[in-house]
Protein backbone atom coordinates (compact mmCIF):
# COMPACT_ATOMS: atom_id res chain seq x y z
CA UNK A 1 0.00 0.00 0.00
CA UNK A 2 1.20 3.57 -1.32
CA UNK A 3 0.52 6.34 1.37
CA UNK A 4 1.27 9.99 1.23
CA UNK A 5 3.95 11.67 2.81
CA UNK A 6 1.69 13.38 4.87
CA UNK A 7 -0.15 10.13 5.85
CA UNK A 8 3.13 8.38 6.58
CA UNK A 9 4.42 11.06 8.91
CA UNK A 10 0.73 10.63 10.85
CA UNK A 11 2.00 7.25 11.23
CA UNK A 12 5.28 7.58 12.60
CA UNK A 13 3.87 9.77 15.31
CA UNK A 14 1.79 6.61 16.55
CA UNK A 15 3.68 4.66 19.17
CA UNK A 16 4.20 0.68 18.32
CA UNK A 17 1.23 -1.27 20.07
CA UNK A 18 -1.21 1.83 20.33
CA UNK A 19 -5.10 1.46 20.26
CA UNK A 20 -5.91 3.49 18.15
CA UNK A 21 -9.10 5.70 16.77
CA UNK A 22 -9.05 7.08 13.44
CA UNK A 23 -11.60 9.95 13.43
CA UNK A 24 -12.24 10.49 9.91
CA UNK A 25 -11.33 7.59 8.41
CA UNK A 26 -12.87 8.10 4.87
CA UNK A 27 -11.60 5.26 2.73
CA UNK A 28 -9.37 3.46 5.37
CA UNK A 29 -5.77 3.68 3.93
CA UNK A 30 -4.47 4.80 7.71
CA UNK A 31 -6.32 2.59 9.62
CA UNK A 32 -4.99 -0.74 7.06
CA UNK A 33 -1.32 0.77 7.22
CA UNK A 34 -1.21 1.02 10.92
CA UNK A 35 -2.28 -2.38 11.24
CA UNK A 36 -0.40 -3.95 8.27
CA UNK A 37 3.00 -2.72 9.52
CA UNK A 38 1.95 -3.68 13.14
CA UNK A 39 2.20 -0.33 14.59
CA UNK A 40 -1.66 -0.06 15.89
CA UNK A 41 -2.20 -3.31 18.08
CA UNK A 42 -6.03 -2.47 16.80
CA UNK A 43 -7.92 0.53 15.03
CA UNK A 44 -11.35 1.88 16.02
CA UNK A 45 -11.63 3.45 12.52
CA UNK A 46 -14.89 5.99 12.79
CA UNK A 47 -16.55 7.74 9.58
CA UNK A 48 -19.82 9.91 9.82
CA UNK A 49 -20.27 9.81 5.94
CA UNK A 50 -22.23 7.20 4.00
CA UNK A 51 -19.99 7.07 1.19
CA UNK A 52 -16.84 6.76 2.62
CA UNK A 53 -18.05 4.70 5.00
CA UNK A 54 -19.26 1.86 2.91
CA UNK A 55 -15.96 1.99 0.88
CA UNK A 56 -14.40 1.52 4.66
CA UNK A 57 -16.53 -1.21 5.43
CA UNK A 58 -15.45 -2.71 1.92
CA UNK A 59 -11.29 -1.86 2.68
CA UNK A 60 -11.41 -3.17 5.65
CA UNK A 61 -13.11 -6.26 6.07
CA UNK A 62 -10.02 -8.63 5.97
CA UNK A 63 -8.66 -6.74 8.41
CA UNK A 64 -9.50 -8.87 11.93
CA UNK A 65 -7.90 -5.73 14.02
CA UNK A 66 -9.84 -2.92 12.56
CA UNK A 67 -13.47 -2.30 13.71
CA UNK A 68 -15.50 0.42 11.58
CA UNK A 69 -17.77 2.75 13.04
CA UNK A 70 -20.37 4.73 11.63
CA UNK A 71 -20.38 7.41 13.92
CA UNK A 72 -19.62 11.33 15.06
CA UNK A 73 -16.33 12.03 16.26
CA UNK A 74 -15.07 10.38 19.08
CA UNK A 75 -18.85 9.74 20.43
CA UNK A 76 -18.80 6.11 20.52
CA UNK A 77 -14.45 5.59 20.59
CA UNK A 78 -14.07 2.38 23.12
CA UNK A 79 -12.31 2.68 26.40
CA UNK A 80 -9.02 1.00 25.74
CA UNK A 81 -8.12 3.31 22.57
CA UNK A 82 -5.08 5.13 24.00
CA UNK A 83 -4.38 7.45 20.65
CA UNK A 84 -6.94 9.46 18.56
CA UNK A 85 -6.18 10.19 15.34
CA UNK A 86 -7.73 12.96 13.65
CA UNK A 87 -6.26 14.10 9.96
CA UNK A 88 -7.61 16.27 6.75
CA UNK A 89 -9.95 18.46 8.19
CA UNK A 90 -10.55 22.07 9.20
CA UNK A 91 -8.87 22.83 12.52
CA UNK A 92 -12.29 24.30 14.18
CA UNK A 93 -13.54 20.81 13.20
CA UNK A 94 -11.01 19.39 14.93
CA UNK A 95 -11.24 21.02 17.84
CA UNK A 96 -15.37 21.27 18.02
CA UNK A 97 -14.81 17.02 17.78
CA UNK A 98 -12.28 17.59 20.86
CA UNK A 99 -14.23 19.44 22.73
CA UNK A 100 -18.16 17.65 22.13
CA UNK A 101 -17.30 14.38 23.78
CA UNK A 102 -14.21 15.49 26.03
CA UNK A 103 -14.83 12.60 28.63
CA UNK A 104 -14.23 10.10 26.39
CA UNK A 105 -10.77 11.37 25.97
CA UNK A 106 -10.46 10.27 29.74
CA UNK A 107 -8.33 7.05 28.55
CA UNK A 108 -6.87 8.77 25.90
CA UNK A 109 -3.00 9.31 26.39
CA UNK A 110 -1.91 10.47 22.87
CA UNK A 111 -3.39 12.55 20.48
CA UNK A 112 -2.18 12.89 16.54
CA UNK A 113 -3.09 16.33 14.44
CA UNK A 114 -2.98 17.01 10.71
CA UNK A 115 -5.09 20.43 10.80
CA UNK A 116 -5.65 21.83 7.16
CA UNK A 117 -6.02 25.26 8.47
CA UNK A 118 -6.88 26.86 12.15
CA UNK A 119 -4.06 25.33 13.79
CA UNK A 120 -3.74 27.76 16.58
CA UNK A 121 -7.10 27.07 17.77
CA UNK A 122 -6.65 23.24 17.72
CA UNK A 123 -3.04 23.92 19.81
CA UNK A 124 -5.24 25.99 22.59
CA UNK A 125 -7.94 23.16 22.79
CA UNK A 126 -5.19 20.56 23.02
CA UNK A 127 -3.18 22.68 25.89
CA UNK A 128 -6.67 23.53 27.60
CA UNK A 129 -7.80 19.34 26.90
CA UNK A 130 -4.65 18.47 29.48
CA UNK A 131 -1.62 17.97 27.20
CA UNK A 132 1.28 19.07 25.99
CA UNK A 133 3.24 19.09 23.18
CA UNK A 134 5.27 16.20 21.65
CA UNK A 135 6.28 16.62 18.26
CA UNK A 136 5.20 18.60 15.30
CA UNK A 137 6.64 18.33 11.52
CA UNK A 138 5.77 19.81 8.46
CA UNK A 139 5.18 18.43 4.86
CA UNK A 140 5.24 19.33 1.64
CA UNK A 141 2.23 17.61 -0.76
CA UNK A 142 0.13 19.81 -2.77
CA UNK A 143 0.17 22.35 0.08
CA UNK A 144 1.89 22.63 3.14
CA UNK A 145 0.91 20.03 6.09
CA UNK A 146 1.39 20.46 9.63
CA UNK A 147 0.99 17.06 11.85
CA UNK A 148 1.07 17.44 15.85
CA UNK A 149 1.30 15.21 18.55
CA UNK A 150 0.49 15.22 22.23
CA UNK A 151 0.59 13.45 25.15
CA UNK A 152 -1.28 14.14 28.70
CA UNK A 153 0.93 16.93 30.41
CA UNK A 154 0.54 20.68 31.12
CA UNK A 155 1.91 22.96 28.78
CA UNK A 156 1.78 26.78 28.39
CA UNK A 157 2.64 27.34 24.92
CA UNK A 158 3.34 31.11 24.15
CA UNK A 159 1.33 32.91 21.76
CA UNK A 160 4.18 33.02 18.86
CA UNK A 161 4.48 28.92 19.48
CA UNK A 162 0.58 28.66 19.61
CA UNK A 163 0.23 30.32 16.49
CA UNK A 164 2.91 28.55 14.32
CA UNK A 165 4.04 26.18 16.10
CA UNK A 166 6.12 24.85 18.99
CA UNK A 167 9.40 24.16 17.62
CA UNK A 168 8.82 25.13 14.35
CA UNK A 169 11.85 26.58 13.66
CA UNK A 170 13.79 23.89 13.94
CA UNK A 171 11.78 22.23 11.31
CA UNK A 172 13.91 21.74 7.85
CA UNK A 173 10.51 23.47 5.90
CA UNK A 174 10.61 26.43 8.34
CA UNK A 175 12.18 28.72 6.25
CA UNK A 176 10.23 27.66 2.80
CA UNK A 177 7.00 27.62 4.95
CA UNK A 178 7.66 30.62 6.63
CA UNK A 179 7.97 32.35 2.99
CA UNK A 180 5.05 30.38 1.79
CA UNK A 181 3.20 31.88 4.47
CA UNK A 182 4.39 35.97 4.43
CA UNK A 183 3.69 35.31 0.18
CA UNK A 184 -0.28 34.08 1.46
CA UNK A 185 -0.85 36.44 3.99
CA UNK A 186 0.64 39.60 2.17
CA UNK A 187 -1.69 38.68 -1.37
CA UNK A 188 -4.93 38.46 1.31
CA UNK A 189 -3.93 41.72 3.45
CA UNK A 190 -3.65 43.55 -0.65
CA UNK A 191 -6.91 42.02 -0.83
CA UNK A 192 -8.29 43.32 2.43
CA UNK A 193 -6.83 45.54 4.74
CA UNK A 194 -7.34 44.77 8.00
CA UNK A 195 -5.41 45.36 10.78
CA UNK A 196 -5.37 41.52 12.20
CA UNK A 197 -3.42 40.36 8.92
CA UNK A 198 -0.75 43.26 9.15
CA UNK A 199 -0.54 42.08 12.39
CA UNK A 200 -0.47 38.49 11.49
CA UNK A 201 2.28 39.51 9.02
CA UNK A 202 4.01 41.32 11.51
CA UNK A 203 4.16 38.34 13.95
CA UNK A 204 5.69 35.79 11.48
CA UNK A 205 8.12 38.37 10.44
CA UNK A 206 9.14 38.00 14.34
CA UNK A 207 10.23 34.30 13.68
C1 LIG B 1 -10.62 14.92 4.01
S1 LIG B 1 -11.02 13.43 4.76
C2 LIG B 1 -9.51 12.95 5.51
C3 LIG B 1 -9.36 11.47 5.53
C4 LIG B 1 -8.15 10.95 6.29
N1 LIG B 1 -8.31 11.13 7.71
C5 LIG B 1 -6.89 11.64 5.80
O1 LIG B 1 -6.31 12.41 6.57
O2 LIG B 1 -6.51 11.40 4.65
C6 LIG B 1 -11.99 13.84 6.19
C7 LIG B 1 -12.93 12.70 6.55
O3 LIG B 1 -13.48 12.97 7.84
C8 LIG B 1 -14.85 12.63 7.84
N2 LIG B 1 -15.49 13.37 8.95
C9 LIG B 1 -15.72 14.70 9.03
N3 LIG B 1 -16.30 15.01 10.21
C10 LIG B 1 -16.43 13.84 10.90
C11 LIG B 1 -16.97 13.49 12.16
N4 LIG B 1 -17.50 14.42 12.97
N5 LIG B 1 -16.94 12.20 12.54
C12 LIG B 1 -16.42 11.25 11.73
N6 LIG B 1 -15.91 11.51 10.51
C13 LIG B 1 -15.91 12.79 10.10
C14 LIG B 1 -15.30 13.03 6.43
O4 LIG B 1 -16.49 12.38 6.06
C15 LIG B 1 -14.10 12.61 5.59
O5 LIG B 1 -14.21 11.29 5.13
Amino acid sequence: MKLSQRLLTIASFIKEGAVVADIGADHGLLSMYLVENKIAKKVFAVENKPGPFSILENNTKKYPEITISFSDGISEIPDDVDTVVIAGMGGILISNILLKNKDKLDHVKFIVIDAHRDLDVVRKTLQDLGYEFEKEALVLGAVFYNVISVRRGKSKLQPLELEFGFNIKQDPLFEEYKNHLLKQYERNYQMNNSNELKEKIERLKQL
